[in-house]
């Protein structure tokens, strides 16, 4: 089936996919793609509406992205320019825009003119709204007229005949309050969407795909890591070929605790999933022994596990297909500004296995973001257990023991984490934090237990807030859970005599230690 489809353009705001995020809220689909895209490909598209993201440059500025001159009289559909694409199409329209005296940046009261827009209707004349823009519309484009204004900026503007309307401000962002209800308007007043895009749909027509495209005869196989993502994916594929999937899940040794016999344990009694649950711990420690380098130990970790993945897929013949858990932010063709982007850690862990295995992908998934996948999940009756587990890096355990990794350090760490994140769930906080774990450090301190000096290991506990693991910040835990977790640490486990809290956020530190 065609959806309805917005598209948005960006021009490298930072916020381009909270702006996905709003408008899919609404049950509208919408794809990301960047300001470059050939007019042709936008309008064979078909969108039943195109938003314009803010960005970081200044439109007159030589390098500053642009769309090409016919994109105007081209798109058969309403546009929204926000910030960045306000003031593009107020300049290519032949209105003009210069740079404030000074960046605006944060809160500010819009008031709106006399006159009525759709793209405020049913909302108050004042409202909250979120600005970060240097420049600024100073001369209307013929035929628009100015809908609100803050202070002396002109901060929305709009030519109803020509369906184009413009906003300086961020209504993406949650800083503008009211700025959901003003994308609504946008594409339900102005647009005309119906909003198709719920996820009992979404279930059955990827469940359609995947039987259409799998053959009768192919098996399939899924790696399941015990997150949310490999096991949405598993499940739906399920529902599309039954037992000609077989999902392996593998056990490196650097799980959390008990983690790997209950999920294994879920998996087939909650989920009834074709599951081989290998446990190749001992594997992973030889080829881990001595690595001190963090690229090195993901590398490593990497390496064997398509080793073991390869070898168990071996045993069961005629597979033709790998299901990938791959979500949306991981193929959005974003708008790089400074260049290819460093590594700064390699996150693809298993980078490489459908080529090594000759496997064609099924990515049911790849349009979805996050919490769309928790949605999914929840429709297709995965427990919250799963649902609501922080995420977890594929180098598990390896990449929070800073030094060399030996079964002894995994063991002390799986116990010093079990604590944290039990007492977590005990204040019921853990789902108010992204992540949440205890990293051990190569650092012995002095103590005093009894009568008994002692001289042991320290664990630093982290706990981040964050929307996409992209950036993160410390989590103001309460005195009293650190408290607890600290004393019940130090008095329960034997070996470590200190604990700290990290109150670094991302950036400049990074979520994980390594
Ligand atoms: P960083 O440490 O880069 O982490 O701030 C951001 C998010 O990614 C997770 N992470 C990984 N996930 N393989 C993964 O599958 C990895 O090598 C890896 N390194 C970090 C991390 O847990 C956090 O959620």
């Amino acid at each position: 089936m065609q959806h309805e489809l917005i598209l948005i353009l960006d021009f490298g705001s930072q916020y381009t996919q909270l702006i996905a995020r709003r408008v899919r809220e609404q049950g509208v689909y919408c794809e990301i793609a960047p300001f470059h895209l050939a007019l042709e490909k936008i309008t064979a598209k078909n969108p039943k509406g195109v938003i314009l993201s803010g960005g970081p440059n200044s439109v007159y500025e030589t390098d500053a992205p642009q769309l090409s001159k016919d994109f105007y009289t081209q798109i058969n559909a309403p546009i929204l320019g926000i910030c960045y694409g306000m003031q593009l199409l107020a300049k290519d329209l032949r209105g003009a825009v210069s740079p404030s005296d000074k960046r605006e940046y944060g809160h500010a009261k819009l008031k709106r003119l006399s006159g009525k827009t759709e793209l405020f209707k049913d909302l108050p004349e004042i409202l909250d709204v979120w600005m970060s823009h240097g420049d600024h519309v100073t001369s209307l484009p013929e035929g628009f007229h100015q809908t609100a204004t803050t202070g002396d900026v002109v901060t929305a503007i709009e030519n109803k005949e020509k369906r184009i309307y413009a906003v300086q401000f961020h209504p993406e962002v949650s800083h503008t309050p009211l700025g959901k209800e003003i994308l609504r308007n946008f594409l339900f007043e102005i647009c005309a969407c119906k909003g198709d895009w719920t996820s009992k749909q979404f279930i059955a027509e990827e469940v359609e795909k995947v039987r259409a495209i799998v053959g009768e005869n192919d098996n399939v196989v899924c790696g399941l890591s015990g997150g949310v993502d490999s096991t949405v994916a598993a499940v739906l594929v399920q529902e599309a070929v039954g037992m000609r999937q077989t999902c392996i899940f593998v056990n490196n040794g650097l799980l959390r605790a008990g983690e790997f016999e209950e999920t294994l344990k879920l998996y087939q009694e909650k989920l009834h999933l074709n599951v081989v649950g290998v446990d190749a711990s001992a594997d992973f420690y030889t080829v881990l022994k001595d690595v001190v380098d963090p690229e090195l130990k993901r590398k490593a970790i990497g390496a064997k596990f398509i080793d073991v993945f390869d070898a168990e897929a071996n045993k069961i013949g005629g597979v033709k297909w790998l299901v990938q858990g791959t979500l949306y932010p991981d193929v959005i063709e974003s708008v790089s500004l400074h260049g290819a982007s460093v590594t700064i850690k390699s996150h693809h862990n298993v980078g490489g296995l459908p080529e090594k295995m000759n496997l064609k992908l099924i990515e049911p998934l790849r349009e979805l973001f996050k919490d769309e996948v928790r949605l999914i999940g929840k429709d297709l009756g995965i427990p919250p257990e799963i649902l609501e587990r922080h995420p977890f890096p594929g180098p598990g355990l390896a990449v929070r023991i800073l030094g060399d990794i030996t079964p002894e350090k995994v063991e002390l760490l799986q116990k010093c984490d079990r604590i944290f994140i039990e007492e977590l769930h005990n204040f019921e906080i853990y789902n108010d934090v992204w992540q949440a774990f205890a990293v051990l450090l190569p650092v012995q301190s002095v103590g005093v237990m009894g009568d008994f000096r002692t001289y042991e290991k320290t664990v630093a506990l982290r706990a981040v807030t964050s929307t996409d693991g992209m950036t993160a910040d410390w989590a103001r835990l309460p005195f009293d859970f650190l408290q607890k977790v600290s004393s019940r640490i130090t008095s329960e486990i034997r070996g470590v005599n200190r604990v700290v809290y990290d109150i670094t956020s991302k950036p400049p530190g990074t979520i994980e230690w390594e």
